[in-house]
């Protein structure tokens, strides 16, 4: 079934390795799975969101190029409509979701990568058009998306969370730099979490700073062990109490959307 309602823009970000692009591989392909059309954007200059999606390189599409931008006033913008960018650059991935591929660098001491976070915020800003579609984007660890503007254009902030002290300080400055942009739903999701004292830890923690906490997944063996194999965790472990928790999430970030698709 088909769904034509506003797009969605969900951006994943959080300290390094707290399960920001787990959770986006998981997430794009359960929403795809509910009817809905899924994009998935790697906004990682070290990408690895195929692998967890379940795409080799090798098969990817090409990055997303940078001669498709133009800075315009407002912001950069594409300078090829939405849907053509779509079809020439992105990978058809398991479920039906699109994989999207932001630029890495390809040679040392080329220089900064200005250039590809702002035809990712361009792709972003132009897919704000794209009805009935949800977005996906797996940012890397640095708040540097935040300064540059990358995920200016998302409809949610989703802060992933792990039960210790450096990761939940990483989600209180990214909360504190995201509530000086326009962004309209800045939320936490706690991952990880071993026992209930790490959720309680992640709830004091959010209710200190008036954060929301939309959702709370469990420490996982099995995205281990599906790392190791270097499968997606929904093909390797499809049943994983990681997988129903991230299906809470998604029904959480985007309710009508997902019953509208199921
Ligand atoms: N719920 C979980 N339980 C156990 N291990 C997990 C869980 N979520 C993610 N991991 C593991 O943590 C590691 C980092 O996960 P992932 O690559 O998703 O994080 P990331 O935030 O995207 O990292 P980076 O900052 O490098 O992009 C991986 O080994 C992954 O399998
Ligand atoms: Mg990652």
């Amino acid at each position: 079934m088909s769904w034509n309602g506003p797009p969605v823009r969900v951006a994943v970000a959080g300290k390094g390795g707290a399960g920001k692009t787990t959770i986006c591989a998981t997430a794009a392909r359960l929403l795809a799975r509910s009817g809905l059309r899924v994009v998935a954007i790697d906004g990682d200059t070290n990408p690895n969101l195929n692998a967890a999606i379940g795409v080799d390189a090798a098969d990817a599409a090409p990055f997303l190029p940078t001669s498709l931008v133009s800075r315009r006033f407002d912001g950069p913008r594409l300078t090829a409509p939405v849907d053509e960018v779509l079809d020439r650059h992105s990978t058809l991935a398991p479920d039906g979701v699109r994989l999207v591929r932001m630029g890495m660098p390809q040679h040392a001491d080329e220089g900064c990568l200005c250039s590809a976070h702002a035809t990712v915020s361009a792709f972003l800003a132009d897919l704000g058009a794209a009805a009935g579609t949800v977005t996906v984007l797996d940012l890397e660890a640095s708040p540097e998306h935040l300064s540059r503007g990358t995920a200016r254009h998302c409809d949610v902030l989703l802060l992933v969370a792990e039960p210790y002290y450096r990761s939940l300080e990483a989600v209180r400055l990214q909360a504190s730099l995201a509530a000086e942009t326009s962004i309209d739903r800045v939320a936490v999701v706690a991952n990880k979490c071993r026992q209930q004292s790490d959720r309680d830890a992640i709830e004091e923690f959010c209710g200190r700073h008036r954060l929301e906490l939309v959702g709370i997944l469990p420490w996982s063996d099995a995205v281990l062990d599906a790392d190791a194999e270097t499968r997606p965790l929904l093909d390797f472990a499809p049943d994983d109490a990681l997988v129903a928790a991230v299906g809470e999430l998604v029904g959480a970030l985007v309710p009508d959307r997902v019953e509208a698709g199921v």
